[in-house]
């Protein structure tokens, strides 16, 4: 969703500005624009559409000669996409980017029209920039003009400001959204996502709530809510730059499915030792208590979280629960002490899954994140974290930051074995060489055959439905795999529970509608060729992906892909990248915007 960049210092900062914006461009946008002082006085440009167009409008416009500014790219909430509702918004004295809600900003709004105030925007946006504007005219000074909007306004927010009369300046507070202050050697960066100034630093400040920053040329200061100068502690990323380029790949994607392997070992390397497996930071004694499993997240890390609860349930015993973290809050979850709510989530900020995590500490429940992004704020508000080393996920589509999830669901329930005895220690250990060894080299071995993947996602690009069936863990398999195809090729498609498909959706298979058929588990397999048989028999065109050496019936699919044997219940690793693979070259080939695909966000940070 919505990105935040922001540079003082010696050097043009306009190019800097849109080298940030670019950077943040993954993160899902509708429009941007750039704010900065030009002589003493503020000035901006916006524009709807991509960057190329806003940079065409600064060229045009001739801004050459400024040392302070701030950008913004959108995801439209409140106001549709257009040049009018890009940020900035203000006056002629104040000028803010924004990231988030402003809940109030009605209430607001009308004050401000009482007071003479006129609203060109659809934002509630603009309500807070004239708020400030308001306090600032009556104050005089940015900072007691910030706290006293501060008082009013309610809602989530990241905001980057300039006021006139303090040229170089750039003025950044936060609420539940990530917000960061960045020292480099030509100046100060303010910015809403680290990767947006990897190029320049990767050292950073984080802000915290109640605090202002404020950011020039010569460093950043840190104000308190009491209007002291705070200290803090300067942090280093841990991701590098070449982490958030193509390197030679077409798209990110394509390179973030690469990476699977190494993620994978980055990841749960370092937590498996002489026999023991560390989960996060939960101790043994932890573990021990937990008697129950309750799984929040959205989107693939939902459907990473459908896979945990096989591998926990049938590796450990215990019972597990997945929510939609949006769903969570209003069905009244039964939560009980001795139960732990586990949150997914490859950003950390997606406002849902953060919500979920909120109110299972307000029931007083242990939390467990499992969580990409380190310090991002489900990071910090979980009772324990499970980093997963993916690195920077660019592309919207999640594919690397859905293999690590898997990873540390598997660990987990391998953990939870030892700790619940369901298996012997030389099976755990066995299956844990076999997920930190086997599974990366399985992947690696799929990556070398991807070309029939693109065969086969050629082949049917062009239809307009499609349907995947499976049983068990490979019926969850198939929501993931529908759902990447869906994202980014825009195919309508359909995951169904292969055996409920004839208790009503059947009646949609005709002559030539594709099904993907998944078959990953020996026990389902017969089953599974018996609904397929009943898709054919009423003209389905059968893709079908089978674990290699699964003894099938010849002539039973249209297509099939033959996916590298591990053991059993890793099948997801393999079975995952095939079809993240043909969800790719199906978009690549139909001439989509594979990395950013039409009105998706990579971290919805609003619910
Ligand atoms: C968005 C993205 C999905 C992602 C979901 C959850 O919808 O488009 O790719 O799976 O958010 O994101 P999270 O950062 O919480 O894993």
């Amino acid at each position: 969703m919505c990105g935040i960049i922001g540079f003082s210092g010696t050097e043009n900062a306009v190019p800097k500005l849109m080298q940030g914006l670019s950077a943040l461009e993954y993160r899902g946008y509708d429009s941007a624009g750039v704010a900065y002082f030009e002589n003493g006085s503020l000035r901006f440009v916006k524009e709807k559409g991509r960057l190329d167009k806003l940079q065409s409008k600064i060229n045009a416009v001739g801004v050459f000669d400024t040392t302070c500014g701030i950008g913004h790219t959108r995801w439209a909430t409140h106001g549709a996409p257009s040049d009018v509702n890009s940020h900035p918004h203000g006056t002629e004295n104040v000028l803010i980017v924004h990231n988030g809600i402003i809940e109030n900003y009605a209430q607001i709004k009308s004050f401000l029209i009482s007071k003479g105030y006129v609203f060109k925007s659809d934002t509630d946006t603009e309500t807070a920039a004239k708020l400030i504007d308001y306090h600032f005219t009556e104050i005089g000074e940015p900072i007691e003009a910030v706290r006293k909007a501060l008082n009013t306004i309610e809602g989530s927010y990241a905001v980057a400001a300039l006021f006139s009369g303090h040229e170089g300046k750039i003025f950044a507070f936060r609420k539940d959204n990530p917000l960061i202050a960045a020292p480099s050697l030509d100046g100060s960066f303010i910015t809403s996502d680290i990767s947006a100034v990897l190029k320049f630093t990767n050292k950073y400040y984080e802000i915290s709530e109640g605090e202002i920053a404020v950011a020039d040329k010569d460093g950043i200061t840190f104000v308190s809510s009491e209007g002291n100068i705070v200290q803090k502690e300067l942090q280093t990323a841990l991701w590098s730059v070449d982490k958030t380029e193509k390197c030679g790949f077409e798209h990110f994607m394509i390179k973030e499915i690469h990476e699977e392997p190494e993620a994978l070992v980055r990841t749960l390397s370092p937590l498996v030792y002489e026999g023991n497996i560390a989960v996060g930071d939960l101790k043994d004694d932890d573990l021990r208590q937990f008697e129950k499993i309750h799984i929040v997240a959205c989107g693939t890390a939902y459907h990473a979280g459908l896979i945990g609860k096989v591998a926990i349930e049938s590796l450990a015993r215990l019972n597990v629960n997945v929510y939609y973290a949006s769903e969570f809050r209003y069905i009244n979850p039964i939560l009980g002490e001795n139960d732990l709510v586990i949150a997914i989530s490859q950003s950390g900020e997606t406002a849902d899954t953060l919500a979920a995590l909120r109110l299972a500490k307000l029931k007083g429940v242990r939390t467990l994140a499992i969580v990409n992004n380190e310090g991002s704020a489900l990071a910090r508000e979980a009772y324990s974290v499970f980093y997963t080393k993916a690195g920077p996920e660019i592309s919207v589509a999640s594919t690397k930051a859905y293999h690590v999830q898997l990873g540390a669901l598997y660990l987990i329930a391998l953990k939870f074995a030892g700790i619940k005895g369901t298996l012997a220690a030389d099976e755990i250990s066995r299956l844990t060489h076999a997920l930190v060894n086997d599974v990366p080299d399985k992947i690696r071995e799929t990556l070398d055959h991807k070309s029939h993947c693109e065969y086969v996602a050629k082949k049917y690009m062009n239809v307009k439905n499609m349907f995947f069936i499976g049983r068990g863990v490979d019926r969850a398999q198939c929501e993931e795999a529908a759902l990447k195809v869906k994202e980014i090729s825009y195919i309508h498609c359909e995951a169904y529970a292969a055996g409920e498909l004839k208790h009503g959706t059947i009646s949609l298979i005709e002559d030539g509608t594709p099904v993907v058929a998944i078959i990953t588990s020996m026990t389902t397999a017969d089953k599974m060729i018996s609904n397929i048989e009943e898709v054919k028999a009423r003209g389905a065109r059968v893709i079908l992906f089978v674990t290699e050496g699964l003894s099938i019936p010849s002539g039973i699919a249209n297509d099939i892909i033959y996916l590298s044997k591990t053991e059993e219940i890793f099948m997801p690793f393999i079975c995952g990248t095939s079809t993240q693979l043909m969800a790719y070259y199906m978009s690549l080939n139909l001439g989509h915007d594979v990395d950013k695909p039409r009105n998706l966000a990579k971290s919805v940070t609003v619910e």
